[in-house]
């Protein structure tokens, strides 16, 4: 069986690219694999937080994942600061990265843009922390968007240069679990940009907490362009709007995007963005209500975490420890 290891940020509401990126795909792998779940509030904090609403966004988190279908009782999730052994690898990490590694790292410079100067120096070790999250657990499978692969390379780089320079083979190769369609879920606002849960307008992302009217409203103020759906695949090309609409519908569907050009080829955006609002309701709906029906548990959704961690921790210790005294700690 196979050890999975992923995270999410407890930064604002699951977004539905978070969801199709990631949270759907857990689920999934619940059946054949050993799944560590994990809100990485170390990570989010690389960024501004106010302290209230972290703790407060933790717990809606943990509730959105709850109702996703996360199984508590055969998996672990828990949030990262209350497993200490992740922030004790992270340095070591921090000291087996090299500078020139992170250089490269796109996430980074997307995130801080031209003002560089002016971010964390947590910002810019975030995938050392990432690395250490995994290996942590020596997972071996990771299932993420499409916006983590490099860092998921930089995973590997630093585990076969801790291996290299400490004399064993300790650390395993991680492979990435990127989900064939909708690794890459875009901003409803606009077509180039990623859907995320850190855009300042809510109007560029569905989130699982949304009512039926809120999803029809983001729906029909999507940006798209005049032309009707094409028929075939190649049609899509430099529309990312429509593009993105269509992927959604698929991957909501579980069907691919000739299945859905096959049937709303054709179509103004109209009418297809009804069905696609209907889609939409018709999944996130019942995740919706049943968040709400948790969030009233705060002390319920606390022990959860607790015992998750808990769990971790007879999990991390004595990996983390192994790590500790390879180092001469
Ligand atoms: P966000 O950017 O919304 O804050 P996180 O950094 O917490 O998201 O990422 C949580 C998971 O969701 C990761 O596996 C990430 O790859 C995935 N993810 C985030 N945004 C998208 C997206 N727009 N499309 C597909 N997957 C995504
Ligand atoms: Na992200």
């Amino acid at each position: 069986m196979r050890r999975i290891f992923s995270g999410i940020q407890p930064t604002g509401v699951p977004q539905l690219g978070n969801y199709l990126g990631a949270i759907r795909n857990w689920v999934g792998l619940q059946r054949d694999n050993e799944c560590i779940f994990c809100l990485v509030d170390m990570h989010a904090i690389t960024v501004w937080q106010d302290p209230k609403a972290l703790r407060e966004q933790t717990l809606a988190q943990t509730a959105v994942l709850l109702a996703s279908g996360i199984d508590v009782q055969r998996h672990i999730l828990f949030n990262q600061s209350a497993v200490t052994a992740h922030a004790r690898l992270a340095w070591i990490f921090n000291c087996v990265a090299r500078l020139g590694w992170l250089n490269r790292m796109t996430q980074f410079k997307d995130k801080a843009g031209k003002d560089r100067e002016n971010h964390s120096a947590g910002l810019y070790v975030y995938p050392d922390l990432m690395a250490a999250d995994i290996l942590t657990y020596k997972a071996t499978a990771v299932p993420v968007g499409d916006d983590q692969r490099q860092h998921l390379e930089l995973t590997n780089d630093i585990a076969q240069k801790f291996n290299h320079d400490y004399g064993l083979e300790f650390f395993p190769t991680v492979e990435a679990l990127i989900p064939p369609q909708g690794a890459r879920v875009m901003s409803l606002r606009d077509g180039t940009k990623k859907m995320s849960k850190s855009d300042p307008s809510a109007q560029s992302r569905i989130e699982m907490t949304d009512d039926a009217d809120t999803i029809a409203l983001k729906i029909r103020r999507a940006k798209t362009d005049p032309e009707p759906l094409p028929s075939e695949e190649a049609g899509l090309e430099s529309r990312p709007e429509a593009r993105n609409l269509v992927t959604i519908y698929a991957t909501m569907q579980g069907c691919s995007i000739q299945d859905v050009l096959n049937r709303h080829g054709g179509e103004g955006f109209g009418p297809f963005k009804k069905a696609l609002t209907d889609v939409l309701v018709q999944h996130i709906a019942p995740i919706a209500d049943e968040t709400t029906r948790l969030l009233k548990e705060p002390g319920f959704l606390q022990d959860t975490l607790r015992d998750g961690a808990r769990r971790a921790r007879t999990i991390a210790e004595p990996i983390v420890s192994e790590a500790e005294s390879l180092v001469g700690f």
